[in-house]
Order: structure tokens, then C-alpha cells, then sequence
């Protein structure tokens, strides 16, 4: 069988040990005798796998109590609609930093449900930076502080977790959740698509903390995203993507396997440092963002010869190396190299592009 280094954004490479144990599992889940497929979500062999997903995630996250661990459908997309329908508790006003693609989504849906406040922007930098934390603009009247942790078009991360000047934080973590060390209690609100970090497509995470919900939510709400009614009914007032549960659930072993959160920060910090060099002593590749804020896993590079593109795109699919082409609204390349990209995939991706380097 072939295996290739695939650099997708999402959805995005799976540790390899976790396809083989869906595979092994496949036609008979753990003696049941059922494929998780085909398992009523109430019964209890599917309880055990419902139980064990949140349980994990909570201990890999250290989610305090006083915190609900939801696991919706819909996307991210849908929760920038959803998250000001929810939490807004009556107020009028909620305010955003607007780092990216991705600010600007959840920024447009949320205006149809309250005013927004744009706190920071860093269009003027065209989305290379994050703008000052002492410069932001906060309403304290506002329901609540927004951002996006890691833009994954822009390839801008924050390094630590911003001062909310005491609204509640929500923040939108889909592309770096599970990458990187946090303080659970720092936040209101986290929210992340699962497709990256945590598993296929179809599952969206929402962490919510007890005081934000319960208080009223906006009359077009569909109850199935009403985070208290899903919170009370453990995100099964419909039926849930059982398949998908059970997919995170597996990729959640698997990183209390690798040693968790801490240890994988440091693999991430290992890897995305080794690209960013191999790119900074490059005269043919750059990366535009600031230093600071660079993500480590989306890396986004161009190369001074747009013409060559095409070039270094097929002969890295001849060499292995997959789904590199950078977002149409950014260009050049980008390389996701989310927690399961092994070492050796971005080693291999750093070799081909000295090499190409070398020879054009
Ligand atoms: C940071 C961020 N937020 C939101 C989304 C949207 O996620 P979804 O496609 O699951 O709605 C993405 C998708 O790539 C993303 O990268």
C-alpha cells in the first residue's frame, strides 16, 4: 500500500495507528458483534464509547467542572451564528479581534444577531501580525470577547491566551485545539471543527463554562444548538455522528498514548521551528508573518518565482508530498502539519524543497 505525507488543512492526516484500529474494528466493535455504525446511540456498547469521548477529552484538556463538553454538528461555520444566539444573555453588544479569514467569518454571521464591536484588525497588515493585546478597543458592556487562536489561511497564531479586560473569551480553536498546552479556565467558551486535530469532519466541539447558558437564547434558535438543552440531554437530543464520535474518541487515545497535550506541544514546537528555518535561509521561499504570531500548524510560504508553482507542486506529488497548495485567497503553498504529521513528513518536506531549491 502507499502511504503518502498528506499537508491538508482539513481534513488532515490521521496517525496511521488509529486507521488500523478503526479498521480491525470495523465489522465488530470490541465482541459486541456490530460495526459502531450500526449502533443505536442509546444502547449501551455506544454509552461506553459516548462516556469514554468526553471523559478523554476532559482529561486531556484539563476541562474543569463548572465547564459543559458538547459535541454538536454543523461545523464551526455554524457555531459563529450559533455562539451569539446562545450567549448573549440579553445584551445588544458582543466584540471581536479580527486576525484573519476566519475572524471575518465568524465577524459577518455574528452581525445579523447583535452589533459587533471590532476590538483589533490586523487587515492593514494583511493579516501578517496580531495587533497590539494594550491597543485592542473592549465594550465592557459587550457579552462577550471573540478571536480566532489560529487563523488557517493566514497561518497567524496566538501565542498565549489574550486578557478578555473581563468579558468572557470565546475563542475559535479548530485548527490548534489539542496542539498546544491551555488554562480551560482562561476561557467562556471554546469551540473547534474536528477535522484537523481531532478526527474526520463532522463533529464540532463546543466547551462552554455553566454560567453562559441557561439564560435565554434567540427565538430563531433550533433547539439542537441551544447548547443548555444539548448540555442537559449529552448532546443527544438528536441523533449524534456516532461513527465520527467514535473516530475523535480514537484519536483521543492516541494522544493520551504519545503522552498528551505537553508532549505533542513539544513535537509541534520541534517541527514547525525546523520548517520555519529551512525557510528563513531560503532566498527562494518566504513566509510574510510576524515572528511572533507564526503558526506552528499552518505554515504558509511563497516562492519568489510564482511561475515555478505549478512545478513545485507536481514534482512534490511525484515525491510524496501532498495537498501543499496554499489557499486561493493567499497563494503559493501552505503545509498543515497538524499533531499527526509525523517528524519525518516535514523532515521529508524540508529535503524536497532544498533539493527544488537547488535545482531551479
Ligand atoms: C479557524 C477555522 N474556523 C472555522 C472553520 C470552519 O470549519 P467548518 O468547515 O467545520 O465549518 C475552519 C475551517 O477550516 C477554520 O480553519
Amino acid at each position: 500500500m502507499s502511504k503518502v505525507y498528506n499537508f491538508s488543512a482539513g481534513p488532515s492526516v490521521f496517525p496511521k495507528s488509529v486507521l488500523e484500529t478503526a479498521q480491525q474494528e470495523l465489522l465488530d466493535w470490541q465482541g459486541s458483534g456490530m460495526s459502531v455504525m450500526e449502533m443505536s446511540h442509546r444502547g449501551k456498547h455506544f454509552s461506553i464509547i459516548a462516556e469514554a469521548l468526553e471523559s478523554d477529552l476532559r482529561s486531556l484538556m484539563a476541562v474543569p467542572d463548572n465547564y459543559k463538553v458538547l459535541f454538536l454538528q454543523g461545523g464551526a461555520s455554524a457555531q459563529f451564528s450559533f455562539i451569539p444566539q446562545n450567549i448573549l444573555k440579553g445584551k445588544t453588544k458582543a466584540c471581536y479581534v479580527n486576525t484573519g479569514a476566519w475572524s471575518e467569518k465568524a465577524i459577518n454571521d455574528a452581525k445579523t444577531y447583535c452589533e459587533v464591536m471590532v476590538s483589533a484588525s490586523s487587515e492593514n497588515t494583511h493579516f501578517t501580525s496580531i495587533p497590539e493585546e494594550s491597543t485592542w478597543l473592549i465594550d465592557e458592556q459587550a457579552a462577550y470577547l471573540h478571536f480566532t487562536s489560529n487563523e488557517t489561511i493566514h497561518g497567524v497564531e496566538f501565542s498565549k491566551c489574550p486578557d478578555g479586560k473581563g468579558l468572557p473569551l470565546v475563542a475559535d480553536m479548530s485548527s490548534n485545539i489539542l496542539s498546544r498546552k491551555i488554562d480551560v479556565n482562561q476561557y467562556g467558551l471554546i469551540y473547534a471543527g474536528t477535522q484537523k486535530n481531532m478526527g474526520p469532519a463532522g463533529v464540532t466541539v463546543v466547551i462552554v463554562r455553566d454560567d453562559l447558558i441557561g439564560h435565554g437564547v434567540s427565538k430563531t434558535l433550533p433547539a439542537v444548538f441551544d447548547y443548555a438543552e444539548q448540555a442537559q440531554h449529552q448532546s443527544m437530543l438528536n441523533t449524534p455522528a456516532t461513527y465520527n464520535w467514535y473516530l475523535v474518541g480514537l484519536i483521543l487515545k492516541w494522544l493520551k498514548a504519545q503522552g498528551g497535550v505537553e508532549v505533542i506541544e513539544r513535537l509541534n514546537i520541534a517541527k514547525a521551528e525546523k520548517l520555519y528555518q529551512a525557510i528563513d535561509r531560503s532566498s527562494l521561499y518566504s513566509n510574510p508573518v510576524d515572528p511572533i504570531c507564526r503558526s506552528r500548524m499552518n505554515v504558509p510560504f511563497i516562492l519568489a518565482d510564482q511561475a515555478l508553482d505549478k512545478q513545485f507542486l507536481t514534482l512534490a506529488e511525484a515525491n510524496g508530498l501532498f495537498q501543499l497548495k496554499g489557499h486561493r485567497s493567499f497563494g503559493g503553498m501552505r503545509a498543515s502539519i497538524y499533531n499527526a504529521m509525523p517528524e519525518s513528513g516535514v523532515q521529508a518536506l524540508i529535503d524536497f524543497m532544498t533539493e527544488f531549491e537547488r535545482t531551479h
